[in-house]
């Protein structure tokens, strides 16, 4: 069927006399105020008589803004009772979608961040008020003691349809380097690596099995033990893993089982478990559970390895007092289950200044798309990354991402002084990584290795070819 948009005069069109869908005056005023916004998207569907079909509301509000022509689509091939059937079927089926609460709440919060006024959107100033109070009170409690207000390097540069990377580019950005291809790849991690090793893997890997990039089901067990049967690490090096809780047939899915004992089998021990808090939960229907807002931390370390301890980097709050000590000095001493009495690490000492920090990580949830173009993938909050590379690393250390993403570890690394090698399997994500990085640091140099070109050179070189592939 084709259906050709046309232009008719206004008063040509003729309202269908039993139509039982009613307009306030307050909602003809909304479509005229979303009709001066966003002009036409939505013709109005007439029959071969001009009578109209669907788009009354549209029709009054083009009234009352004056409009002497409106566009509408003929739909000639309707019989008159179903002409009658659909008038009711327009309006009825659209009532009956849904809202995603959190999706709702979040999205007219960025458009109010973009200045936009909320009111052309439908939603009554009670409604917006409520939707974004629930927001507001997030972000106020999400403000822990971990996470600043606002990070800027927290913001994600859009996503490239057209990338300027590709596979086997290994892109030099200062001390750090980031390689575009599969972290299950000994040669590609061999050239990566150019013979060092990291003293701390740290990554989030797609959570169990879903469409990757190319919109392929991966098998999330062979992805999994392909990336860690050759992680690049030094003999004590630790591997911390973000894996987020899936659901399915409203069960929660362990789907991290049979990696878990492959690790074991080879030989790393299953260290700790830790907790991200991502902050508070947000308004919407979770199913019937309570809304979500923790994901965990794996810990690996090598079975035959000396305990590599934590950094101490959280200052205490009681840093210098002695209030705990007696008046000769000495402090507590502990019990053992034996009788035997053991004295405190720290006897006879005032409050530490900084303290090993929380198993439970209390980092607000990154919330930014990378882009509407590709699937996107959940993006880490720098302050993350930063927490644990500053509590199991040292200055000048290696830290390895194989699965890079937005490239947040690498931030974080470069925050820290220390080095980030990662790998990022999508061109596109590889082009993202590379321009945050330069948006937060456009004094460091990012180089092609081998050919020392910067990534505008190598973007003007491979622009024909770009474009042929559009
Ligand atoms: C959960 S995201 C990581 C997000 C990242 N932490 C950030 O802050 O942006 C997982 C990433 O792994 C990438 N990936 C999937 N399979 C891969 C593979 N075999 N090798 C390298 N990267 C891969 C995906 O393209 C995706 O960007």
């Amino acid at each position: 069927m084709d259906l050709t948009i046309e232009h008719r005069p206004l008063d040509a069109l003729i309202p269908f006399a039993r139509n039982a869908h009613t307009h306030s005056p307050q909602q003809i005023a909304q479509i005229a105020g979303s009709l001066r916004e966003f002009g036409w998207t939505n013709p109005i569907l007439v029959d071969g008589e001009n009578g109209v079909i669907a788009g009354h509301g549209r029709l009054l509000a083009a009234r009352q803004l004056g409009l002497t022509e409106v566009p509408v689509i003929e739909l000639a091939h309707l019989t008159p009772t179903q002409k009658r059937a659909y008038i009711l079927a327009d309006n009825r089926l659209a009532e009956s979608a849904g809202w995603d609460q959190e999706l709702l709440a979040l999205e007219l919060a960025e458009l109010k961040d973009a200045d936009f006024d909320l009111a052309l959107t439908g939603f009554d100033a009670g409604e917006l008020e409520k939707l974004l109070d629930n927001v507001d009170s997030d972000e106020k409690l999400q403000e822990t003691e971990e996470t600043p207000a606002h990070d800027a390097a927290d913001e994600v540069p859009e996503a490239p349809t057209v990338p300027v990377s590709r596979t086997g580019d290994c892109w030099q950005l200062g001390q750090h380097r980031l390689i575009c291809g599969d972290a299950a790849d000994v040669e590609l991690i061999a050239a990566l690596m150019q013979g060092e090793q990291a003293a701390l893997c740290l990554t989030s890997p797609p959570y169990g099995n879903q469409r990757n990039y190319q919109n392929a089901i991966i098998d999330w067990d062979a992805l999994m033990q392909g990336v860690f049967a050759q992680l690049p690490l030094t003999a004590n090096g630790q591997v911390l893993v973000n894996l987020g809780l899936i659901h399915r047939d409203n069960e929660v899915v362990p789907y991290w089982d049979d990696w878990i004992a492959w690790m074991r089998a080879h030989g790393w021990r299953r260290f700790a478990w830790y907790v991200w808090d991502q902050g508070a939960g947000l308004p919407g229907d979770w199913n019937g559970r309570l809304a979500p807002r923790f994901e965990f931390i794996f810990h690996f370390n090598r079975q035959d390895s000396a305990v590599r301890r934590p950094n101490k980097t959280i200052p205490c709050r009681y840093a210098g007092d002695n209030r705990h000590l007696r008046s000769d000095g000495t402090s507590g001493n502990f019990r053992e289950p034996d009788g035997r009495k053991s004295d405190w690490t720290h006897v006879g000492q005032p409050i530490q200044d900084f303290r090993i920090p929380d198993s439970v990580i209390g980092i607000h949830r990154q919330r930014r798309r990378i882009g509407a173009e590709i699937d996107h993938p959940a993006v880490f909050p720098v302050a993350l990354p930063q927490y644990l590379i500053d509590a199991y690393t040292d200055q000048g250390e290696i830290v390895f991402d194989p699965f890079c993403g937005s490239g947040t570890t690498i931030l974080a690394a470069e925050r820290t002084q220390r080095r980030c090698t990662a790998v990022e399997i999508a061109p596109a994500y590889v082009d993202v990584a590379v321009k945050r990085f330069q948006q937060n640091h456009p004094e460091v140099e990012v180089t092609l290795a081998g050919t020392g070109q910067s990534f505008e050179a190598v973007a003007a070189e491979r622009q024909p070819e770009r474009r042929d592939t559009r």
